[in-house]
């Protein structure tokens, strides 16, 4: 009889978990009548204040929108600079370019994150804030980074993206800058199932004005005061963000452990450097990146996906090389950068990797590189 060759089943780079409290929460929007910006948003935005231990939260249609609405609140516009990291997603720096500022892109640290010392070299006359990435779930330094905002006199917008929960000494990042930033994009830490995003605030004004940006730039139902967009946020994914929102910790505790079994299982596998956790940092393991070191990262992708493992890269081309960056000026080489992307692999992270997973994802790594 033919041998069958069973396919082996895919391990997925990321995953959610979808439960009866999602549906019937889901089910509880629907039936409420009531659609966009009521009352699942406003307890959204409440307990996401909450959680994050800041004064507002303000719920829009993306992290990019948030942070574009947060930076037209504060009139940054043409002829500002805003200092960002080149290794992150396209939609950081985006965001700064969609209020009509110019990025200036800052190299990384050794632990991947914004290199202070590098973005302090990067401020001009025309800087007028900093957007700190908490990549991969990783705090940057945020005491160096508070540090440099200080002698600078800058603002900080922090990229809070890819880092729910996640801590600097102790709390939880998102309230260190003038404002913050959240995706709820399916991969997240913290998801609606489908685009989302907020912004954090302590500052009234800040958090009056991205709501009015959002809404028309209304001040009541016929009264426009300003222009404004259409990012507003709807019920239905606020009650799914409050059930995500509710078990977060739990999510990020499986991450964590998740991670420590990959510590464990990779320790000794050559030719590879694991993540590093920050003194001071508490990372929620957005992404289990890893730097293979002298090794052919495509083909290790290519045999981890025959053994059902699923990859990826973040972030391939970083935004400084990104044609729609070099389109618009010749940009500076950033060494570790440039020399990271090429040799970064993200595993599998989600809440719902079992050991057996992550011990398949080990084995199947350590036979790539052999
Ligand atoms: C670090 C970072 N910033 C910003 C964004 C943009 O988020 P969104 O897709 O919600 O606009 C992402 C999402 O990929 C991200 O990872």
């Amino acid at each position: 009889m033919a041998r069958v060759e069973m396919k082996p089943t895919q391990i997925q780079l990321s995953k959610a978990e979808v439960s009866d409290e999602h549906r019937r929460a889901a089910a509880r929007a629907l039936d409420s009548g009531w659609y966009i910006l009521g009352e699942e948003c406003k307890q959204f935005e409440a307990e996401l204040a909450r959680y994050f231990g800041v004064e507002h939260a303000v719920l829009c249609t993306s992290a990019t929108s948030a942070i574009t609405l947060t930076l037209l609140s504060w009139g940054v516009g043409p002829g500002d600079e805003v200092i960002v990291p080149s290794l992150t997603a396209f939609p950081t720096a985006e965001a700064v370019y969609n209020a009509g500022a110019t990025p200036v892109y800052a190299d990384v640290d050794e632990r991947y994150g914004m290199d202070p010392s590098h973005a302090e070299k990067l401020v001009s006359k025309k800087t007028k804030g900093i957007i700190p990435v908490h990549l991969y779930g990783q705090p940057v330094d945020l005491d160096a980074i508070a540090a440099l905002a200080k002698k600078k006199n800058l603002w900080v917008l922090e990229d809070c993206a890819q880092a729910h929960g996640a801590k600097w000494k102790e709390k939880r990042v998102g309230g260190f800058g003038r404002a913050a930033a959240l995706s709820f994009y399916p991969s997240k830490n913290l998801t609606v199932f489908g685009d989302g995003g907020s912004v954090l605030t302590n500052d009234g004004e800040t958090a009056r004005k991205v709501k009015q940006l959002r809404d028309h730039g209304r001040k009541d139902k016929y009264l426009h005061e300003v222009v404004g967009w259409n990012l507003r946020f709807n019920d239905i994914q606020g009650a799914l963000g409050r059930v995500s929102l509710a078990n977060l910790d739990r999510y990020n505790e499986a991450r964590r452990a998740a991670a420590a079994r990959y510590r464990a299982g990779l320790a000794k596998v050559r030719g590879l450097e694991l993540p590093q956790e920050r003194a001071g940092g508490f990372s929620v393991y957005h992404l289990f990146v890893i730097r293979l070191l002298g090794k052919d990262r495509d083909e290790v992708a290519k045999k981890l996906a025959a053994a059902g493992v699923q990859t990826g890269v973040h972030y391939p081309v970083p935004c400084h090389q990104q044609p729609a960056v070099t389109s618009k000026g010749k940009q500076a080489a950033l060494p570790r950068t440039d020399a990271l992307v090429k040799e970064i692999l993200s595993l599998p992270m989600h809440p719902l990797l079992t050991e057996s997973d992550t011990s398949r994802v080990c084995s199947a790594l350590q036979e790539a590189l052999a």
